[in-house]
């Protein structure tokens, strides 16, 4: 079930024209762009649901450990809209693999005869994908103007190819850009209040919102904390500074905390709550590991809403 997420109209808009004008068979792509933990898959679960009953729909995810891998991201999307690998006419009895060229039309050749129900591809963290699978993104994205399929795609601004290929496609009106910024102060300090579900004091509260400067993930870590009793760490400590609002977010690139987040790096998992800490510990200067899936995969426990 898709999560609760407040003050995301602009990007929900963009969401509900994207599918309007697929089903009307003028299809285009919607670039989610944003850093670690802002939101873009929630985005991308409220599209499933949109979208349910009424397409296709292929999800690919990207992994870090898969970057490399020809045509990995797309390929787990286009296996479930074309119902199986795309091979190239002529293939059959070949063992070399096939030029990307010849995978390419294949692609867009079943793609089009798929055509005849409306279509989602979706691709979710694309900024590990692997340049195969951009190049070929770019190549549907601009054969699906006459077609009712979407395409959605989220990623974070480093690595910087998945949006740029947005960003070039859109100077061509084949695509739309959103990109997600943090929530306001008063959303946070109410999405804290709601998700600790314990009775905070006014000033805990806007303490707490103030260390996650507008960031759901990091709100999520801090009311797990609030809810174990743990409190929050100082703004001197080493964990508090790690938490830093202004780093914790900083936009794009591998430099501050919050980009740390976002580019693997280490230094805003130093406030997060330590892997083997239980529910709520906070860290203290010990990272969680490197990259965004570790640093989920520490959450302080299940929230409660
Ligand atoms: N607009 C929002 N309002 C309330 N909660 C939100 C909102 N956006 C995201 N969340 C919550 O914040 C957490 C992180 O969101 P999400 O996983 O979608 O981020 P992400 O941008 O995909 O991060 P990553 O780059 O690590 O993949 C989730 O628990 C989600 O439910
Ligand atoms: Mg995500």
């Amino acid at each position: 079930m898709a999560g609760i997420m407040v003050e995301r109209d602009a990007v929900m808009a963009a969401l509900h024209g994207l599918i309007g004008e697929a089903l009307e068979g003028r299809g285009r792509a919607l670039f989610v762009a944003g850093e670690a933990g802002l939101g873009k898959t929630t985005v991308l679960e409220h599209a499933a649901a949109a979208a349910q009953g009424r397409f296709k729909v292929g999800v690919g995810r990207a992994d870090v450990a898969e970057a490399a891998l020809p045509f990995g991201l797309i390929g787990q999307a286009l296996e479930v809209l074309l119902g199986g690998a795309a091979e190239p006419a002529n293939s059959a009895g070949r063992s070399a693999a096939p030029a990307p060229a010849d995978y390419f039309y294949a692609v867009l050749g079943r793609l089009r005869l798929a055509a005849t129900e409306p279509l989602f591809l979706v691709l979710d963290d694309a900024h590990w994908a692997d340049p195969d699978s951009l190049t070929l993104l770019r190549l549907i994205c601009r054969r699906i103007t006459a077609l009712p399929v979407a395409v959605l795609v989220t990623a974070r601004p480093w690595p910087p190819e998945a949006l740029r290929a947005g960003e070039e496609l859109a100077a061509q009106q084949l695509a739309d850009v959103q990109r997600l910024v943090p929530l306001s102060p008063a959303a946070a300090r109410s999405i804290l209040s709601q998700w600790a579900g314990t009775p905070e004091s006014a000033t805990e509260l806007e303490r707490g919102a103030a260390l996650c400067a507008g960031n759901p993930l990091l709100l999520d870590y801090v009311a797990a904390a609030m809810r174990a009793g743990q409190g929050l760490p100082e703004p001197h400590s080493p964990a508090g500074t790690s938490c830093a609002p202004a780093a914790a977010i900083s936009p794009g690139g591998p430099g501050g905390a919050g980009a740390a987040v976002s580019a693997g790096g280490r230094g805003a998992g130093a406030a997060f709550p330590s892997r083997g800490g239980g529910p709520g510990r906070w860290a203290g200067g010990r990272g969680c590991g490197s990259g965004a899936r570790s640093v989920r995969s520490c959450r302080a426990g299940p929230r409660r809403r």
